[in-house]
């Protein structure tokens, strides 16, 4: 698995030449304007909520790509009156292919679209090819159901939101880490506007005196897992 940045929270993740892109919001993050999303390949767009810091360029990108977006059913049927196809999911159900699975776990958020629409109840992922999983949170507080997580699934890395105020903040996703039982961490959802600016150094500090490893990938850069 190959995990692009495209800042705030936005990643590819490419497996065996599928691309998956998840929560784009590119054109409207000024610290990714060196990305081009024309560049962007999709073969699948995994959104976890409505809010517009997620889903701003999914119908550019869908439009483009052709992808197919996964995302729970009321954000699934928002974009499907756009004429753009999707396959819908909700919490505990799998979405799966040949190549892998995602599976769509609780988030403790809100979800709305810009307009207003309602986007359903939010929720994160957790994509699993071969022996690799990947749990993308999604927006969300640390919640007791991240353990149900390990229950099934021995997690590679874990992406997690750490930029506090509308989302957990670094103590809280150590936390999360430690109910996941994956201290392999890629941070997201931090910097983006002033309310989540954040101490990057003393974050990695912080998993560090936990023997956990924080990643804070640069927009653009792919790390493989
Ligand atoms: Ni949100
Ligand atoms: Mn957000």
């Amino acid at each position: 698995m190959k995990i692009t940045f495209y800042g705030h929270a936005c990643f590819g993740v490419e497996i065996d030449g599928t691309h998956l892109l998840i929560d784009p919001f590119i054109t409207g993050n000024p610290m990714a304007s060196h990305i081009d999303i024309e560049k962007i390949k999709a073969d699948y767009i995994l959104i976890t909520h409505a809010h517009q810091d997620h889903v701003l360029d999914v119908e550019k990108i869908a439009e483009k790509t052709n992808a197919l977006l996964v995302s729970n059913y009321e954000i699934v049927m928002y974009y499907g009156a756009k004429n753009l196809q999707g396959h819908p999911v909700n919490h505990g159900g799998t979405f799966k292919t040949e190549t892998f699975s995602a599976k769509y776990v609780n988030a403790v958020h809100t979800s709305s679209f810009a307009d207003g629409a309602y986007g359903g109840q939010p929720g994160g992922f957790v994509i699993t090819a071969g022996d690799k999983s990947l749990y993308i949170a999604g927006d969300t507080a640390v919640t007791m159901d991240m353990k149900l997580i390990p229950m099934t699934t021995k997690l590679t890395a874990a992406i997690l939101p750490i930029g506090d105020t509308f989302t957990m903040g670094v103590a809280d996703a150590i936390i999360a880490s430690d109910l996941v039982a994956c201290s392999n961490v890629i941070g997201c959802h931090y910097n983006t506007f002033p309310p989540i600016e954040i101490d990057t150094d003393n974050a990695k500090k912080q998993f560090d005196n936990k023997g956990k490893k924080l990643t804070l990938l640069e927009i653009g850069d792919t790390l493989s897992i």
